[in-house]
């Protein structure tokens, strides 16, 4: 329990110690770490995770770097263990050279999010560097006539190291005319100087030896030797001496190799060799050496190289004149580098976020260090970037600066941005970098999938063959990759008596639908339904569309005739009176067809016929009618055979048989026929039926009175004459006459109805009317409205 506390607790510390380092960088503090120069590749400088307070894994998952701000690598991060290693040797001299102390800063940059933690790393000097001479040997020239303590500098030794490892002492092998002082110039170089401890003589010794030491205060000490050689002189009065003591002068930068700096010029009273001066640099380092030179005897300074404000700002060179004689003065001459902005800023980026998601509002996309190796304006950078994007720079610590989104970005409207970090100087001219990033926007799933058209409409001719496409339906998404991969389906049907998914099947890739069976027009003609496009991000996104799919017809139904009935057993019969005019209506053949439109477009036509040019048939109404007079030379029985046929491409028929007797009169029975129901429309006409059955009756017994009547008088007669037989004539009553009943119905084959037309008392008399449940037949002039509606409410056609 206690050690979990602990652990929160140290949790917090860690959340707070990155807090104050991440968001109020320029006032924290920095981790410090130290090494001593010249230590192997490889050694162990500090354990990162520890110091950070994050777990090894987090390190290496989040990419940690060490990145220097001067982007070298010094230092080497094991992700696995956390170590932070050295991996190069440093060498503090040519690091810092006499800076001291010699820090190295860097970062700790973390990506996701991107973060980063200061630190600088101390180079520790050690004493790898001994005194070294310039010269090997140094030749000076003394008069003999020099007093006693007379001092006499010499040039002095250079040690690279700094502190307690730099030069700290000379001294002279041991001679009884010269000791050795130290003097110190103060800026804490020291000088040698002999000094002249018992008088010379030209004649007893011309010339001295001595050897000089300069040691170092390391541990162990190194040391350095020259050999001065001391030429000693016959006399020489006067000294050369100096306009001035002190000179200085102002050199740009970028002044060229060889321009002559300045001229010194000393003089001296003597004649001869004794006055002729010759000038040299005393106690030059090397810097100085390197950089410029003194014409021996005009005095004039050149440069010798080219001269960097950025690593030297001034020199300072002591000038000696000699004389022939050995006598000299000196003179110092100062050297301020005039700073020239030759350098363009520095843009280094420590780290850059490749992506950032749309979504996310204020998101850290780079850490960068800007420099300027100028100085003054020449150095100081103005920071931009392009004002119409959604970033903003901030200044972070020091140099640094962050480049952070504004605000939540939509890749859909852009997908990229290139930025461009612009970095000028203030000096004259003014020098700019530029250094562009490229940013991505990641997709988020933000973007429903869209269909093209809000609706689809399809049209398909029946009788398909099964799997046949139908048609294509789309959705576009603007998002990308996973994010826009759309997958069509369809979605359940709203009307649960369509069995959508045993009509239609789509592909769910591409969004093409296929039906899956052949589809009929005259049971289905239009059907919708919904598809469904879903995106496959996460979550997913869909929408849907609605898909209408249009049956369209094909000529597949044969007309079907309705009237005559073919398949009754026996064929129905026309009656045709044999008086009856010409153009006289025999019957109106009734058909239909079950398809729509054109291909229901019936038509009749008159295919044979007993008696060619009696009958003919109206091809539109299949009014069957008589075109001529009816002759006694006419066959009385007739068989029409017509055609019925719709207009669909190709066309479909059916045949129609029709039997026409042509009776004499109406009452003639004839073959039995199909059973009729009575119509109860009909009873009226059976009373009329009745009277003239009546009326035969009466008129039939009125006949057989007076017949009897005359065989009566014929046989009184003849019994009277002779007594003989009388006789009835036969024959009178067709047996198949009419046969009244005691119920008062027609007997069962009377199948037809006999109608008296008032007027014309001519034989135009019946009508036939089959039994056609919940169909009505139309007068031929009815109007073509009337027929539209009746074919609207069945669901065919008739003609
Ligand atoms: C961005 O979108 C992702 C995925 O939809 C979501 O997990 C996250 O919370 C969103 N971030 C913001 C800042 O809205
Ligand atoms: C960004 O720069 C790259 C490379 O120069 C270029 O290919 C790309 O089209 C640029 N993108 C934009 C949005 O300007
Ligand atoms: C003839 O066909 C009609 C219509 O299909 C049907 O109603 C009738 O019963 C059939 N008649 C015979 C005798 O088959």
């Amino acid at each position: 329990m206690g050690r979990r506390r602990a652990l929160i607790l140290q949790k917090r510390q860690v959340l707070v110690f990155f807090v104050f380092l991440g968001l109020s960088q320029a006032s924290a503090e920095s981790l410090r770490y130290s090494v001593a120069e010249e230590t192997e590749i490889g050694s162990f400088v500090a354990n990162l995770a520890k110091d950070l307070g994050l777990g090894v894994a987090e390190l290496s998952s989040r990419e940690a770097r060490v990145v220097s701000d001067d982007n070298k690598k010094h230092l080497l991060l094991n992700l696995l263990t956390g170590d932070m290693l050295l991996n190069e040797r440093l060498d503090r001299e040519e690091l810092c050279g006499s800076t001291q102390p010699c820090v190295l800063p860097f970062q700790v940059v973390l990506e996701n999010p991107l973060q980063f933690y200061r630190a600088e790393l101390h180079v520790r000097d050690i004493n790898d560097h001994s005194p070294t001479f310039l010269d090997k040997e140094i030749t000076i020239k003394i008069s003999e006539s020099t007093t006693i303590g007379a001092t006499f500098l010499i040039e002095n030794a250079q040690d690279l190291d700094i502190g307690s490892n730099s030069l700290q002492d000379y001294s002279i092998s041991p001679s009884s005319y010269f000791y050795v002082k130290i003097h110190d110039s103060g800026d804490g170089k020291i000088y040698p100087e002999l000094v002249l401890d018992k008088a010379l003589d030209h004649e007893e010794e011309s010339e001295l030896r001595l050897t000089l030491t300069a040691l170092d205060g390391g541990s162990p000490p190194r040391s350095g030797t020259t050999l001065i050689v001391i030429k000693v002189l016959d006399i020489n009065d006067n000294a050369p001496e100096f306009a001035q003591s002190f000179y200085e002068v102002q050199v740009p930068e970028d002044m060229p190799i060889g321009s002559s700096i300045t001229a010194i010029s000393a003089k001296d009273l003597d004649m001869g060799i004794y006055g002729k001066i010759s000038y040299s640099f005393l106690h030059a380092s090397e810097d100085i050496r390197k950089t410029f030179e003194i014409n021996p005897t005009s005095g004039e300074v050149n440069l010798r190289s080219l001269m960097d404000f950025e690593v030297i700002q001034s020199y300072s060179v002591n000038i000696q004149a000699t004389d022939g004689g050995g006598l000299s003065a000196k003179c110092t001459l100062s050297v301020k580098v005039l700073d020239i902005n030759d350098n363009a800023p520095e843009v280094i980026m420590s780290s850059v976020t490749k992506a950032i998601p749309e979504n996310a509002s204020e998101t850290l996309v780079a850490l960068f260090s800007v420099r300027d190796q100028d100085s003054g304006d020449n150095g100081r950078i103005l920071c931009s970037i392009q004002d119409d994007l959604p970033f903003i720079l901030k200044p972070s610590f020091k140099n640094f600066f962050t480049l952070l989104s504004e605000k939540a970005l939509d890749r859909e409207r852009r997908a990229e941005y290139n930025i461009t970090i612009t970095a000028s100087d203030m000096g004259t001219p003014r020098l700019t970098t530029q250094h562009t990033i490229r940013v991505q926007v990641s997709d988020i799933n933000d973007n429903a999938p869209a269909f093209t058209q809000t609706s689809y409409t399809m049209f398909i001719y029946e009788n398909n063959s099964p799997a046949l496409h139908i048609g294509t339906i789309s959705a576009t998404d603007k998002d990308s990759g996973s994010n826009a991969h759309i997958t069509y389906s369809l979605l359940p049907a709203q009307d649960p008596e369509l069995a959508l998914a045993s009509l239609i099947s789509i592909n769910a890739d591409n969004g093409q639908l296929f039906a899956l069976r052949a589809l009929d027009y005259e049971v289905l003609q239009a059907f919708e339904f919904q598809v469904g496009a879903t995106d496959r991000g996460s979550p997913a996104l869909s929408s849907q569309t609605l898909v209408r799919v249009v049956v369209l017809d094909d000529n597949d139904n044969a007309p079907f005739v309705l009237y005559p009935m073919q398949n009754a057993s026996a064929p129905c019969t026309e009656l045709l009176p044999r008086v009856a005019e010409p153009g006289y209506l025999v019957t109106k053949v009734v058909a239909v067809d079950r398809d729509s439109g054109q291909n229901a477009w019936l038509s009749f036509q008159l295919l044979k016929a007993t008696e060619p040019g009696l009958f003919s048939v109206w091809a539109h109404n299949g009014e069957v009618r008589t075109t001529r007079l009816l002759s006694e030379r006419d066959v009385p029985k007739h068989r029409l055979v017509l055609l019925v046929k719709d207009n669909g491409d190709p066309p479909r028929s059916a045949s129609v048989t029709l039997h026409v007797l042509v009776v004499d009169g109406f009452s003639q029975p004839y073959l039995p026929l199909p059973e009729v129901a009575r119509d109860p429309a009909q009873e009226e006409d059976v009373l009329t039926l009745y009277l003239v059955i009546a009326l035969a009756s009466v008129s039939s017994l009125f006949l057989l009175s007076v017949l009897l009547f005359v065989g009566v008088r014929l046989c009184r007669r003849a019994r009277a004459a002779s007594l003989g037989g009388c006789s009835v004539p036969e024959g009178h009553f067709p047996g198949h006459l009419v046969d009244v009943t005691g119920t008062g119905t027609l007997s069962q084959n009377y199948q037809y109805e006999v109608c008296f037309t008032g007027g014309t008392g001519t034989n135009e008399f019946k009508f036939l009317r089959p039994v056609m449940p919940s169909l009505q037949l139309h007068d031929p002039d009815s109007n073509m409205l009337e027929k539209e509606n009746f074919r609207n409410s069945l669901g065919f056609n008739i003609q």
